[in-house]
């Protein structure tokens, strides 16, 4: 029997590293990709057979992910135009050889990876200094992230949680995209997962190429935020901007904080909304306790983190992170349980202190003298600004800074 033909012609396929193709087809749940790809020969032979890019890890949608999209748009996923399809399957290629260890050991802090996704429509930010460095420099790592963590078991997804708990019973892992949309990983052993260009994994949802900050928040159903942007006319500009990092105050840190989004007028808005706003990209696994940002309206913000793994908790200045790494196709959002105040102010306002008693105090360290919207809070409807005259002039400064 050992000397079958069969036998012979299968032997070179476990010795010799196979295409991602072959090694596609060997999964029975990923017959609608396999198909696919089959079908998109050119393009995926171009990211695939092309060796300038290996190592990478492709994220490959099962079955169910193809049946919810066409399930949720009514349309076969094959339908989208050429450009579309394959600005998907270079966002599910990462740029790095990931095996099952690596989600397994990852630790519940996650990591951001980047993704062969380079086109400015989903990706108009620069990499920064430390995601370059892990991942093989600014070359290689310039395309648009996913961020991959532990899934919380907790949640909502505990069915599909058990489904795809195939392996060992090990830790399972999300991957977070554009839109706030996590789907789950399986990861394979390298027996199976294993092709010439590096690894392959099963994903059980389409991931979403990020879009832009006002599809994002108004996806998430941040009103107080999308109201804000909206009546201080900053959306063209944050929109636009690249390298951004908005940390967004949920619509009940909104309500807590006396719906500011509605009673302070455009000006104060606008600084508010700046000082919520940083000019780098920064992802909460490369976040450390103490690290300090100057937001875009000068102020200062101090990262707080506690705990480690699943315990881990960041706050920025008083707001603690309750959803991390919102991605945008310009940075991220990290979306607060609170409207932030100046570090200045944190040790002086407790939750115990009458709302509105706090004065201004802006920091007089810059040559020029500060603007209203540089110095007033995002609190209370209480204007803490001084030399209203200035207003619409550092507004439009701002503006264009952005
Ligand atoms: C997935 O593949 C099955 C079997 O070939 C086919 O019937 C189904 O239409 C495909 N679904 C999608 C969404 O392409
Ligand atoms: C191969 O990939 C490299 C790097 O991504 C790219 O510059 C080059 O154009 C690709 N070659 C082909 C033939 O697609
Ligand atoms: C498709 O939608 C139907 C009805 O909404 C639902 O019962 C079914 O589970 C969905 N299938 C998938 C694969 O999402
Ligand atoms: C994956 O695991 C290997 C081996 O432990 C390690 O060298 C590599 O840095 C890991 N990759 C990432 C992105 O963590
Ligand atoms: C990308 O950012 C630049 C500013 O750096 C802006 O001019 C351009 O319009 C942006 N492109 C997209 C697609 O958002
Ligand atoms: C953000 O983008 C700007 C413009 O491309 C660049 O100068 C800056 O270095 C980038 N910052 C980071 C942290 O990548
Ligand atoms: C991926 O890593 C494995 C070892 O972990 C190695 O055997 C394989 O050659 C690597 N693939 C590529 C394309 O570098
Ligand atoms: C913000 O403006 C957009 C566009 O005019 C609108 O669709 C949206 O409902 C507004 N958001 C809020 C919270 O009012
Ligand atoms: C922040 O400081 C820079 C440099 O000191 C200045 O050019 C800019 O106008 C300031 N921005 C605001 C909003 O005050
Ligand atoms: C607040 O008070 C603590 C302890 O007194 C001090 O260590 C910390 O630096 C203060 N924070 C600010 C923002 O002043
Ligand atoms: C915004 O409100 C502040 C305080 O109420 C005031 O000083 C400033 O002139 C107002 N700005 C505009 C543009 O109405």
């Amino acid at each position: 029997m050992l000397r079958t033909p069969l036998i012979l012609f299968l032997a070179p396929l476990t010795t010799h590293a196979q295409t991602l193709y072959e090694a596609l087809s060997k999964q029975p749940t990923l017959s609608n990709f396999t198909a696919f790809y089959q079908s998109n020969s050119a393009f995926a032979s171009a990211l695939f057979a092309n060796k300038s890019n290996y190592p990478v890890t492709f994220l490959a949608p099962n079955d169910d992910a193809f049946a919810s999209y066409q399930n949720a748009t009514g349309t076969p996923l094959t339908d989208l135009p050429p450009e579309t399809l394959l600005e998907l399957v270079q966002y599910h290629t990462l740029v790095t050889n990931l095996s099952a260890e690596n989600f397994t050991k990852s630790g519940a802090a996650g990591f951001t990876t980047p993704t062969l996704l380079t086109g400015e429509a989903h990706n108009n930010r620069s990499v920064g200094a430390a995601l370059a460095s892990k991942y093989g420099g600014p070359g290689r790592a310039s395309g648009q992230v996913v961020f991959i963590k532990n899934a919380d078991s907790g949640s909502s997804k505990a069915r599909r949680f058990w489904l795809s708990t195939r392996q060992d019973g090990g830790a399972q892992n999300t991957v977070r995209s554009g839109l706030s949309s996590n789907v789950l990983i399986t990861p394979l052993d390298d027996s199976e997962g294993t092709w010439e260009g590096g690894r392959f994994h099963i994903v059980d949802g389409l991931l979403t190429p990020p879009e832009m900050c006002s599809d994002t928040i108004r996806n998430a159903k941040l009103t107080g935020l999308d109201n804000a942007l909206n009546r201080s006319g900053l959306w063209t500009a944050l929109d636009s901007s690249k390298n951004v990092t908005c940390l967004g105050p949920n619509n009940k840190a909104f309500g807590d904080a006396g719906s500011p989004d509605a009673k302070l007028n455009e000006t104060e808005l606008a600084g508010a909304l700046l000082f919520h706003t940083l000019p780098e990209v920064a992802y909460s696994d490369f976040l450390e306790d103490g690290q300090e940002f100057t937001s875009l309206q000068n102020g200062t913000v101090r990262v707080r983190v506690e705990g480690e793994g699943k315990e881990r908790q960041i706050w920025f200045n008083n707001a603690k992170v309750v959803d991390a790494n919102v991605l945008t196709h310009n940075g991220l959002m990290h979306v607060l349980d609170a409207v932030m105040v100046p570090l200045e102010q944190m040790n002086a306002t407790t939750s115990a202190t009458p709302s509105g008693t706090s004065s201004a105090t802006a920091s007089p360290t810059s040559s020029t003298s500060p603007s209203p919207a540089a110095t007033c809070e995002f609190r209370d409807g209480v204007e803490k600004g001084k030399g209203g005259g200035e207003a619409a002039t550092s507004y439009r400064l701002q503006e264009g800074r952005m």
